[in-house]
């Protein structure tokens, strides 16, 4: 029987965790370092934190871990698959070159122009004088983003040449030499797309998914990690898909085999459907959280097997559910994003009769779980459609009284979109 690592601690790792230990040949998984909420028969955990590369890879070879599966982004770009192969560690992910493609903006950008992949048109600078010329050259509302990491706090949209002068005088004050992205601003429909990629071009694409970033109803407030989520895409015509495919993700897959860098891992594909045709928004070198848990219980087939084939350059198997849609709603502590006051009770999956529990920022306390962050848990229902499942997952949570606050229109888009 095969012993697997999951590297992360929130509700994505749970929802991985607990993919692997549906698989027939796992008996095992190490989740490093999990949460106090991942409490399932099968899984244990590591104190060891996802940013300690030698300390898991060392962790990895006492224990006979036979697989490795990263959750989140920072390990990725600090390099833990090239310390786990170096050691001989079998792993899944990009190296720390490949996972460039979400550490840095502008490496995104390079590579998407190269190849002339639709993408929104961008100017990178790294002066006020460059960002206040780079600025005449694009309509508003136009897009800032931060280089580097910011978990989505790096993006602005700017509606008016006011606050673009504004943004532009502060952050260049804070750092003269701060490297800003300034795009062109896409409307349309935004969707997620994931993709398992093996070696020698192996790729398993997962249902699509769409994620909701804004923290309150109507997609209004401040952007956040994620709120909720579903899967699958009932709106989506197949054909508009296959060319999301065959138009954005293929030929970046191509490219960077091309430059000698090929990837391996989950490729995800921000999208925005414009009136254009489909167009990159971004790229991560993860699962999303919160799409990872209404992605990954659609797998029938052994989630191990299908990453053992792909580590191997063998095309898996692969069969994911039809006919039902998958909805996850992420409870948060109030306050959630800007300032999250922690310690409200969390519901035991007892407590939310018929909905699976991911969890993520929780504490043991007293014999019950109490929120220690922000992002608490995705509680996640699966129906013949997304109105059913709205109808399950809302019922149950308002029965449950809960403290914790959350969206109330999770998968209102296939609503909307059906129109
Ligand atoms: P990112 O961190 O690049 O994923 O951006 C966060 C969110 O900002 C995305 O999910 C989009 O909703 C929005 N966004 C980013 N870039 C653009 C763009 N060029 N046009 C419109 N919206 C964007
Ligand atoms: N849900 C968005 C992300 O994981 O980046």
């Amino acid at each position: 029987m095969a012993k697997v690592l999951v590297v992360g601690s929130g509700a994505r790792e749970h929802a991985l965790a607990k993919a692997f230990l549906k698989s027939p040949q796992v008996d095992q998984v190490l989740v490093a370092p999990g949460n106090d909420g991942m409490q399932d028969a099968g899984l244990s955990r590591l104190p060891i934190k996802a940013n300690d590369l030698q300390g898991l890879a060392q962790a990895a070879e006492e224990q006979g871990v036979d697989l490795t599966f990263v959750g989140n982004e920072d390990p990725l770009i600090l390099g833990i698959v090239d310390e786990f192969e170096a050691r001989g560690l079998k792993i899944f992910g990009p190296r720390a070159q490949q996972a460039q493609l979400e550490g840095s903006k502008t490496f995104a950008k390079e590579v998407l122009t190269a190849n002339q992949i639709p993408t929104a048109r961008a100017i990178t600078v790294t002066s006020l004088v460059a960002a206040e010329r780079a600025l005449e050259k694009f309509d508003l509302p136009v897009v800032f983003k931060l280089d580097g990491l910011a978990l989505g706090k790096g993006v602005t949209i700017i509606q008016d040449l006011d606050s673009a002068q504004r943004y532009l005088a502060d952050l260049y004050q804070r750092d003269p030499e701060a490297k800003l992205v300034m795009e062109e601003f896409l409307s349309g429909v935004e969707f997620s797309i994931f993709s398992l990629v093996g070696k020698d071009g192996r790729v398993v694409h997962a249902p699509m998914a769409q994620d909701h970033k804004r923290r309150f109803d109507h997609d209004r407030g401040p952007n956040t990690g994620g709120m909720g989520a579903y899967s699958p895409l009932s709106w989506l015509p197949e054909k508009d898909a296959q060319q999301a495919i065959s138009q954005l993700v293929e030929p970046l897959l191509a490219a960077m085999a091309d430059r000698g860098l090929p990837f391996t891992g989950v490729l995800y594909t921000g999208v925005m459907l414009t009136d254009a045709g489909p167009k990159v928004i971004e790229f991560n070198v993860r699962f999303g959280d919160p799409e990872a848990q209404v992605v990954l219980p659609q797998l029938n087939s052994d989630f191990y097997q299908v990453i053992v084939d792909l580590l191997a350059g063998e095309q898996p198997q692969v069969d994911w559910q039809k006919g039902q849609v998958y909805l996850g709603v992420v409870l948060a502590s109030p306050g959630y994003p800007e300032a999250p006051q922690p310690g409200a009770v969390v519901p035991s999956p007892a407590d939310l009769p018929g909905l699976a529990v991911d969890y993520a920022s929780v504490k043991a306390e007293d014999g019950h779980l109490v929120a220690s962050g922000g992002r608490v848990a995705t509680v996640i229902a699966h129906e013949a459609d997304t109105l059913l499942a709205q109808e399950k997952v809302y019922q149950v949570l308002d029965q449950a009284n809960l403290d914790l606050v959350y969206r109330h229109d999770i998968g209102h888009w296939a609503q909307d979109l059906a129109e």
